[in-house]
């Protein structure tokens, strides 16, 4: 089946067609246009601005996706849109061309929580899965590396969410952990404001820290790793941006010198990492997942990326170690799409037909919950 997905949640305007059989998917095309650019002199995503940009490009990049995917609306079995969380100026434009489309061709119509479509971009590129319950015995063991096995446990980690997300089987979520004020990726975005080093943060702060030497240290800094010795999986980022910020009004001149920069943003960035990495280990230790999976847009993270997978493999090396391609970390459609996909084959025939009349109904919701 061909499925078009919508994102529109956040500073992307995304389509993307996919062909999904049996849970295997195909990529067709995936447009992305973004405002990063627009919103960077703000320091910040601006809703309305963002939602003027939507409305502008979601009908060409539109037409590109079908295009490039040599698709026509008739070829369609299924459409899907992000409907939360997010700004809500930005998902009316996604949800409303969603609705609209659904009406006029006359296809059926699924909204997908934004968190799902990143944990399902780990699900794109042909990767077939199966619950390791439904292997022959002989075949456990040899698959475990090269199958995405339930339980997975998921670290998401994106400007608005830090979650820790445990998954017994496909769309079952069960949140074991998550942050109590400031996102991961909001910290990187602050961090790099407070820095003057533009926006959005992450990408930059992450350039200046691969260019640190331990043997140029200069200025001996030392951030805290807020919650790590805690006993639960739950994070905190807002006292560790407000420790770089005391940092620099120590030193307000330093803020002009490129080793400065270069080694508070290791620090910055090393002390996210040591707590990300501290916590996942330590809930994984408890629910002994088969899989550990990363997801979200700081899943692009060099340094996590690598950390991660070094610490599940010192501590736990039966464990599958899955990450999201680099291309599909941060906000895309085809993530959507996927995320449908798993959806409309889990979907009773009855409910099928309801589906057809979703145009009339799809809520939009800021703060949807992940269930
Ligand atoms: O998932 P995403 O694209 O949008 C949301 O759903 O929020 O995530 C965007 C976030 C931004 O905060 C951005 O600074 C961060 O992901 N990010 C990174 C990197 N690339 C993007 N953070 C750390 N290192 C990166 N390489
Ligand atoms: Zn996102």
């Amino acid at each position: 089946m061909r499925i078009l997905g919508i994102e529109t949640s956040c500073d992307e305007t995304s389509a993307s067609i996919i062909e999904c059989q049996n849970n295997k998917i195909k990529l067709l095309s995936n447009i992305v246009s973004s405002q990063v650019k627009l919103h960077a002199k703000w320091g910040g995503v601006v809703p309305n601005l963002a939602a003027r940009e939507h409305l502008k490009n979601i009908i060409p990049v539109l037409k590109l996706a079908l295009k490039e995917a040599q698709t026509k609306p008739n070829d369609l079995d299924l459409i899907s849109v992000t409907n939360g969380p997010g700004l809500i100026p930005a998902l009316l434009i996604g949800t409303n061309v969603a609705r609209t489309l659904s009406y006029v061709w006359e296809k059926p119509l699924i909204g997908i929580h934004h968190i799902e479509g990143h944990i399902y971009a780990n699900f794109m590129n042909g990767i077939s899965t199966i619950s390791n319950d439904q292997l022959p015995m002989t075949q456990k063991k040899s698959n475990l590396k090269s199958q995405i096995s339930f339980p997975i446990l998921c670290l998401v980690v994106s400007g608005g969410h830090t979650q820790l997300v445990l998954m017994k089987d496909h769309l079952k979520y069960e949140i074991v952990g998550q942050t109590l004020d400031d996102a991961a990726g909001e910290a990187f975005d602050k961090v790099a404001r407070i820095l003057n080093i533009g926006y959005p943060g992450g990408p930059i702060i992450s350039k200046f820290a691969e260019n640190y030497k331990p043997k140029n240290r200069s200025c001996g800094i030392d951030l805290p790793r807020p919650m790590i010795n805690r006993n639960n999986f739950d994070f905190s980022f807002s006292g560790l941006k407000t420790a770089v910020l005391y940092e620099t009004k120590k030193h307000p001149r330093l803020l002009k010198d490129k080793k400065y920069i270069i080694e508070i943003c290791h620090e910055f960035q090393q002390a996210a990492i040591d707590v990300l990495v501290s916590k996942t280990i330590k809930a994984a230790r408890k629910y002994n997942p088969k899989t550990i999976m990363l997801a979200g847009g700081v899943a692009a993270n060099s340094g996590l990326r690598k950390q991660l997978g070094d610490a599940i493999h010192e501590n736990m090396p039966a464990t599958k170690y899955q990450i999201p391609d680099m291309e599909y970390t941060g906000d895309n459609a085809a993530m959507i799409a996927t995320a449908a996909c798993f959806h409309w084959q889990r979907t009773a025939k009855a409910q099928k037909e309801k589906v057809l009349q979703n145009w009339k109904t799809l809520d939009t919701d800021a703060n949807l919950k992940l269930k």
